[in-house]
């Protein structure tokens, strides 16, 4: 993290209270800076070393979006806010802040006569050309974030003598040349990023040698040689990714040192060896990636003691023997993959025991034996595939009673033979219940052909939902489990399990009131006959997928059910092809409007804010964890509430509905919002992580009342959050009202600062360093354990009709809990 003094001036204003911190922050800054443009007071006249500095800087930079024309005149007025991006303390500048500005150009090396810079922010923009020797000069910096732009040329060795230095990100550029070993002069690095560049030559040993370094990034480079073998170190680092490079030799195993490593990422190199026994010293590992390598010999039995891992991923590479039955003691895995390798003997019974594994694959192996049942019955043939004597898996061979394959050669049955086995209950069940509701079907066509008439001229009279769509009907809908279909050739209703019952008469005669419009369309809220009320979204045009792939998508979210996500209840499709989705209505609204578009004295104290933050942490481990689902567009706007302001997370999933361009839209749209995670610019497609970015967002947002569009002096919210927690300032990033809580109660002061930390984990520029929904689930619930022991004794399955919802507030007189 790196920052700078500076403060919004119209915050401390509406903060009062913070006006003397705020003081003596400047104080302090100060009096580390001679001022060199003479008694001037702060802001008013820039030094001139300063001056020319920043004009050299405007002039080689190629402004197209004509962001820098206050960078004009005589330039007296740079340090007053006039010039954009730039902050001073005493005349001097002390910070440059020009990210996502569409900058073209290079960077002038008259940079280094800003020799009071802290913190150099140009990322994502377009600068090309060599980065300046000249920022060795700068011995007060300690944030240079020139990532995502097209500098070219080396990596300046004089980077080495700024001692103050803790982040140095230049990734995503086209750096060439080798890494200088002189960087290990900047002592006080904390992370390094030089990832996606063009980087050749050897890690330098001496970076080894870094003390503070916890992040250390250089995939996607042309890196060769062996990985250090000095090493021995690297005490703090959480972080190491060397992927996709050309690092040859075998994992050394000094590598048992990175005693803190939480993420190892070394795959698609050439690494050759065994696995070092050192390796599996590294008890704080949460993922490790050796895919795409060269690396033979055994897994080890001491795999087992990696407690902590979640992910480990060894395809790809020529390692024998058997797997041990100790990798069934990795309780927390989430992913296992040792496909493409040359495996033997059985896969261990003890697997069975993983409980949350989501994905699971050790295809193409030389694997015996049985599958054991719950492995088979969990994951599909993809997952065994390739290994000819492996029996019991769903397309395979059957086991015979002394567990071996009747015959290798014997190929799957086709899959016509397979569809006639007998039904199961379930299947009976729905076949009747089909045959039921097509005499249905035709009773309601007739009733509806004498009805409709008089319906239509009905809903020209008030706003309905088939205004916005083509007429249709419908029968009742089956209510209670289940799915069911109906319409009359024209509309067809596919109701899913709870919710209201109604026709798609019913709902076309709606009065439809508009709740708002997203990328995905208009959402209406609907006031039934009976007086009850839906959500309906009706999707825009040509952005769905086509009819038979919605369809299959629909019917798996369908069946999405967990409290703290939306509940899809139906959907409708029309005649013309018009789409529209059913949801409970959530009266509350948004968490966006709660939180920011509320009365002035109606305060929301902390325990409501910590309820919604586990609930959504809830909803968003479930969707990741169970439902393998990406959300792709969280924000404070999707998060809706109910009546005991708890969590609803809605659109999940919306996004497997929609077209890969409608999807790529939402991106970019999300990214005008603020809760686009920072790799988004360069690739296109949401993930797990950029959901946790967007979760921290919010947790942001929740702590410090600010909504993640709002910039404060140029800052965008994390950091702004990061240089004031750089300050130690902490509390001034809370909401005001936070504070009030804080005042009275010391525990929640602990509370703000550890869930403040875990946002800013949440949001770490790095994917790979930001924890999974599970991870912060379980510290949310750990930091307020009140909300979260009230909040799952409430747990029910079905939210909308039986939930019970409590929410704790400390002080234990007040304790609302509705239903
Ligand atoms: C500087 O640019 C601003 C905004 O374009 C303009 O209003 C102002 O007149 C310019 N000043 C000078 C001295 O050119
Ligand atoms: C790994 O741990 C074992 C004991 O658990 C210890 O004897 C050994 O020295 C450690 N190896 C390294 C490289 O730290
Ligand atoms: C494993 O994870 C837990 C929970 O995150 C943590 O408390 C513990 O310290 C970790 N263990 C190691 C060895 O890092
Ligand atoms: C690890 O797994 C092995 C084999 O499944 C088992 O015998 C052993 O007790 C387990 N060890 C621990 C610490 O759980
Ligand atoms: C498995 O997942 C559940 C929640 O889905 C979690 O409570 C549990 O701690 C996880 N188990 C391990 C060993 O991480
Ligand atoms: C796999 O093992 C077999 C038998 O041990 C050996 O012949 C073969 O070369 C191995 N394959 C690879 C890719 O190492
Ligand atoms: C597969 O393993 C069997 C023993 O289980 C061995 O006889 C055979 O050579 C192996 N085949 C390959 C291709 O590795
Ligand atoms: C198997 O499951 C995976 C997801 O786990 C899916 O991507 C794949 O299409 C499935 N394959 C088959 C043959 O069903
Ligand atoms: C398993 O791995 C094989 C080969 O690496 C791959 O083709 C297949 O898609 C994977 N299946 C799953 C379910 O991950």
């Amino acid at each position: 993290m790196d920052g700078c003094g500076s403060r919004n001036r119209c915050d401390v204003g509406s903060r009062g209270g913070s006006l003397v911190l705020l003081l003596m922050v400047m104080v302090v800054v100060a009096a580390a800076v001679v001022p060199a443009g003479g008694q001037a007071p702060d802001g008013v006249v820039i030094a001139q070393a300063d001056l020319q500095g920043l004009q050299a800087i405007r002039q080689a930079l190629v402004d197209q979006r004509e962001f820098l024309r206050g960078w004009n005149g005589t330039g007296l007025d740079a340090c007053s806010g006039a010039w954009g991006g730039v902050k001073c303390v005493r005349g001097k500048v002390i910070a440059i802040q020009l990210p996502f500005k569409g900058l073209a150009g290079a960077l002038s090396d008259k940079v280094g006569q800003l020799t009071a810079l802290r913190k150099l922010s140009l990322h994502d923009n377009a600068l090309g050309g060599q980065l300046p020797a000249s920022l060795g000069f700068l011995r007060e910096l300690r944030g240079v974030y020139l990532f995502n732009n097209r500098f070219s040329g080396a990596v300046p060795p004089q980077l080495g003598s700024c001692a103050l230095l803790q982040t140095l990100d230049l990734s995503g550029n086209f750096l060439s040349g080798t890494i200088p070993a002189s960087l290990a002069g900047a002592t006080r690095i904390i992370r390094l990023n030089l990832a996606y560049n063009n980087l050749n030559g050897a890690v330098p040993s001496t970076l080894a040698s870094l003390p503070f370094l916890e992040s250390l990034s250089l995939n996607n480079n042309n890196l060769s040689g062996e990985m250090p073998t000095a090493i021995g170190n690297f005490r703090m680092l959480h972080y190491l990714s060397l992927s996709n490079n050309l690092i040859s030799g075998s994992i050394p195993d000094g590598i048992g040192n990175f005693s803190k490593l939480q993420s190892l990422d070394l795959s698609d190199n050439l690494l050759s060896g065994s696995l070092p026994v050192s390796l599996f010293n590294l008890t704080s590992l949460v993922e490790l990636k050796l895919d795409g390598n060269d690396i033979g010999g055994h897994i080890p039995e001491s795999i087992g003691g990696l407690k902590n891992l979640t992910r480990l991923s060894l395809r790809r590479n020529v390692l024998d023997g058997e797997i041990p039955a100790t990798v069934g003691n990795l309780s927390a895995l989430l992913l296992l993959d040792v496909s493409e390798n040359n495996l033997t003997g059985g896969i261990p019974q003890s697997l069975s025991g993983l409980t949350n594994l989501t994905s699971f694959n050790v295809s193409y192996n030389n694997l015996s034996g049985p599958v054991p049942v719950v492995l088979a019955s969990k994951f599909n043939s993809s997952s065994f595939a390739g290994n000819i004597q492996l029996c019991g898996f769903n397309g395979s061979a059957i086991c015979t009673s002394i567990s071996s394959p009747v015959t290798v050669s014997s190929p799957p049955p086709p899959l016509s033979e397979r569809r006639t086995r007998k039904l199961n209950k379930r299947e009976l069940v729905f076949a009747v219940g089909g045959i039921c509701l097509l005499f249905l079907l035709l009773f309601c066509c007739v009733f509806l052909f004498w009805t409709k008439d008089k319906k239509e001229s009905e809903s020209l009279k008030k706003g309905t939902m088939d205004a916005a769509t083509g007429k249709a009907a419908g029968k009742p809908g089956g209510g209670g489990s289940g799915g069911s279909a109906g319409g009359d050739g024209g509309g067809r209703l596919v109701h899913f399990e709870g919710g209201i019952s109604f026709t798609a008469d019913d709902l076309l005669c709606a009065t439809a009131e508009i709740l708002g419009k997203s990328t995905y369309g208009t959402v209406y809220k609907a006031t039934m006959e009976n007086g009850s009320y839906v959500a309906v979204k009706r999707l825009r045009e040509k952005i769905a997928k086509n009819q038979k792939e919605f369809e299959a998508e629909v019917n798996a979210l369908g069946k999405l059910r967990h409290r703290n996500l939306l509940a899809l209840r139906a959907y409708y499709l029309g005649p013309k092809g018009e789409k529209l989705l059913v949801f409970d209505f959530m009266n509350k609204g948004s968490l966006a409007s709660f939180l920011h578009a509320r009365a002035p004295d109606s305060p929301v104290n902390w325990p409501t804010r910590m309820n919604i933050a586990v609930g959504l942490a809830r909803g968003l481990h479930h969707l990741h964890g169970e439902a393998n689902i990406v959300h792709g567009n969280l924000t404070s706007r999707n998060i809706l509430l109910d009546e005991g302001n708890n969590a609803k997370i809605d659109d999940s999933g919306l996004s497997r509905l929609m077209t890969a361009a409608a999807n790529s839209n939402v991106i970019a749209a999300a990214g005008v919002l603020g809760y686009r995670a920072p790799e988004l610019s360069k690739q296109k497609k949401a993930n797990t992580k950029t959901d946790i970015y967007s979760l921290g967002m919010i947790l942001l947002e929740l702590l410090t009342g600010k909504s993640p569009g709002d910039t404060t002096n140029g800052l965008d919210l994390p950091q702004w959050v990061a240089s004031v927690v750089e300050e130690e300032w902490t509390n001034e990033v809370f909401d005001l009202e936070l504070m009030k809580d804080a005042a009275t109660s010391s525990e929640t002061g602990e509370e703000l600062v550890k869930t403040l930390k875990l946002a800013m984990h949440c949001v770490d520029p790095s994917p790979a360093a930001r924890p999974e929904a599970q991870q912060v689930l379980t510290q949310l619930e750990q930091i307020k354990p009140t909300v979260a022991v009230s909040a799952s004794s409430s747990f029910t399955s079905e939210p909308s009709h039986t939930t019970a919802t409590a929410t704790t507030v400390t002080d234990d007189t007040k304790s609302t809990i509705t239903e």
